[in-house]
């Protein structure tokens, strides 16, 4: 009954289903230097990188320019016959590799934009991206918008914090005018969404093999007066860190 109401209340004001996120920011920009810093692409100069989560290969093609080899990472195969394609028009393809299993040999780095967030297992994502790196090697990475950001619930924040005021069943069943992928929960959306927080972000690296090297926290503009360490759920935009696994595995303090 409550979902009913929800569900109609939801049409009237998404009938379409439009997405406030767009990706426009980066239609004219490196979404990788935004993101990650004006100087990752000299972090990735001749080394052998990972890009987990590549999506359709943008930023796995652009570091193949650079890099010694790329090798791009996701679960959806249409995604990587675009990046595929990409990596062949910008004649890469030669050390730009893409496949939805990792690579047998180890890498000196590991990026990941925008993913964090949406991996079904982070934790065992941080377990796998330990054994995919040589050791003194590093994930550089930026994700978000976290699950309490105004528009955490990514498709699903059809207002700020929409997907905090109506129930799953009630965005899903609205969802599913729109998108015809079979998902009941927010987790089985295609390419996944795990309601992922700043906090539990912090608690999984700390259970994890990887050493946190750095976490920030990016204050969304309109709201950097108030962000500090109790809001920051609510007011940061996004999230970037460095990960490392330890020269030697059995040093990494205060965990395990
Ligand atoms: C929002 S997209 C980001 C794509 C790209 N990195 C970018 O910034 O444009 C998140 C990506 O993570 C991928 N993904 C989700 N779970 C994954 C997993 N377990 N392993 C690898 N990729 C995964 C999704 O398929 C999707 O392409």
């Amino acid at each position: 009954m409550l979902t009913a109401l929800q569900y109609r209340i939801l049409r009237r004001i998404a009938p379409a289903g439009a997405s406030r996120m767009t990706g426009a920011a980066y239609a004219s920009a490196s979404k990788l230097q935004i993101l990650l810093g004006a100087d990752l692409l000299e972090r990735v100069r001749g080394k052998d990188v990972l890009d987990f989560g590549c999506g359709y290969g943008v930023e796995a093609v652009e570091m193949a320019r650079v890099a010694r080899s790329v090798f791009g990472l996701d679960i959806l195969p249409k995604s990587l016959e675009r990046a595929r394609e990409l990596a062949q028009k910008e004649g890469v393809a030669n050390r730009c590799t893409f496949g939805t299993v990792p690579p047998v040999d180890r890498v000196d780095t590991i990026i990941s934009l925008d993913s964090f967030e949406h991996f079904g297992r982070p934790d065992d994502i941080l377990r796998t991206m330990h054994e995919l790196l040589r050791p003194g090697g590093q994930v550089i990475a930026s994700f978000g918008p976290t699950w309490y950001h105004p528009l955490g619930g990514h498709l699903f924040s059809v207002f700020p914090w929409a997907h905090l005021v109506f129930s799953e069943r009630a965005l899903v069943r609205w969802r599913s005018d729109i998108r015809a992928d079979g998902a009941t929960r927010f987790s089985e959306v295609e390419g996944g969404l795990n309601q992922m927080t700043i906090g539990r972000f912090e608690r999984l690296v700390a259970a994890s093999p990887l050493r946190l090297v750095h976490l920030e926290a990016v204050p969304i503009r309109k709201f950097r007066p108030i962000a500090n360490r109790l809001t920051r759920e609510f007011t940061t935009s996004i999230v970037r860190c460095v990960l490392e696994r330890p020269a030697r595995d059995d040093v990494k303090e205060g965990s395990r």
